[in-house]
């Protein structure tokens, strides 16, 4: 893999920028942006709808984009694949169509501690509607879940687990294949956020057997405001569907109406077509890379950063010593310097770090803190890149050196 050659394709970095947040939003290769373009200049038009030529061709693209996806994750039948805003929407329409009609009194929901928000709010809001109980899969010392706690938490009263791949705080990849496994055992099903995962690693939906399955586009370099559930058909078809409205019926009468089938039950209104059509590009510009190439890349810079960051004794890091376990998201603190304050210090060198909660309250609660600093990585870093955060995070050191009690 040649690292200059792939920054090329990035026309972002034609800017002076070490850009350190793709956890939240990555980059998008012209590859990417010119196949949108494209679609929005010659066949534009509203798919499912006309029978003119170009309402057939947005079809083809859009049901095209649904045929990769599908085949990308390895799905069995492509309309298990349901295109959504992003990975939150999926995991709403999984809380409010699967979780709110199959959650009775006294069952339990099973997450872990490191959940985004987004796994985390909609299941506290089935918990507290059905009167059911949310309980939390604890992490050990070293940022991982013990195969003992899952076993203790989920149980023959578990209905649904929920369970982030790899943490984006923490970037643990966690044993989601131990936790399908003893979930099903215990009659539960499984839904795995695959957001801060599928950028960087193989995700088969069939090997996994997870029952869902959600991610964001726009963290795996396709646009913003497209993501996908999956789903396994036999589940997808018993739900009744999340938004109402056009393109999602069968027969509408004035006091009753039947449903689409899947996918289309799932998908009310007019989708995201050039989001859908994106998506499709940035799997063919990932396949053109190969996730061996981009896991490997990542793995040499991440490891170069943490082996820099652990030589700088005034900051602690949030990440486990077992790297096999780990993925591109390092968070950090500076002694006595407010994460906020260390990110613009950063953005004043152009570095670009996210820093805050990262949307997992819980998590940072339980960590005893409020806030971390987060530098996120993807293929098209650098260690120079790396070298330049370092020197940003000596910079914001010494200035504030003064304050510090
Ligand atoms: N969920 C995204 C992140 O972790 C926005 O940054």
């Amino acid at each position: 893999m040649d690292i200059k050659e792939i920054r090329k394709d990035f026309p972002i970095f034609n800017e002076d920028i070490v850009y350190l947040d793709s956890g939240a939003t990555s980059q998008r290769p012209k590859q990417v942006i010119e196949k949108i373009n494209e679609f929005y200049e010659r066949a534009n038009a509203n798919p499912h709808r006309g029978s003119y030529k170009l309402s057939i061709e947005a079809t083809e693209a859009y049901e095209g984009s649904r045929r990769k996806v599908a085949e990308f994750i390895n799905a069995k039948h492509h309309e298990e694949v349901i295109f959504t805003k992003n990975a939150t929407e999926a995991l709403n329409l999984v809380a409010y169509s699967y979780g709110m009609d199959n959650i009775k009194q006294d069952d339990e929901i099973v997450i872990s501690i490191m959940e985004h928000h987004s796994n985390l709010v909609p299941w506290q809001k089935v918990a507290k509607k059905n009167q059911a109980k949310l309980k939390y899969m604890y992490i050990n010392d070293n940022f991982e879940l013990d195969k003992q706690e899952i076993q203790n938490k989920i149980t023959k009263n578990t209905k649904i687990v929920g369970i982030t791949h790899v943490s984006n705080v923490l970037g643990t990849i966690n044993p989601v294949k131990d936790i399908i496994d003893i979930a099903h055992k215990n009659g539960a099903i499984v839904i795995l956020d695959a957001s801060q995962s599928i950028p960087h690693m193989k995700i088969d939906v069939q090997d996994l057997d997870a029952d869902f399955v959600v991610f964001s586009g726009h963290k795996m370099l396709a646009p913003l405001g497209i993501g996908v559930l999956y789903g396994k058909k036999d589940i997808l078809d018993k739900m009744s569907p999340f938004i109402l409205g056009g393109d999602m019926i069968e027969y509408v009468y004035e006091q009753d109406t039947t449903f689409a089938t899947l996918p289309n039950k799932f998908e009310a209104g007019t989708q995201n077509v050039g989001g859908a059509v994106g998506l499709a590009a940035a799997i063919d510009y990932m396949n053109s890379i190969g996730y061996n190439n981009i896991e490997e890349a990542e793995r040499e810079v991440v490891g170069y950063a943490i082996s820099k960051l652990k030589e700088l004794d005034f900051v602690k890091l949030y990440c486990t010593n077992n790297l096999e376990n780990h993925l591109s998201v390092l968070s950090f603190n500076i002694d006595g310097i407010h994460p906020h304050d260390v990110s613009t210090i950063l953005d004043s060198v152009n570095v670009a770090i996210r820093s805050g909660n990262h949307c997992a309250q819980p998590l940072l609660r339980f960590l005893g803190i409020d806030a971390t600093c987060r530098a996120s990585f993807s293929f098209y870093n650098t260690k120079e890149d790396v070298d330049k955060l370092i020197i940003g995070i000596k910079k914001a050191n010494e200035l504030f050196n003064k304050y510090k009690r």
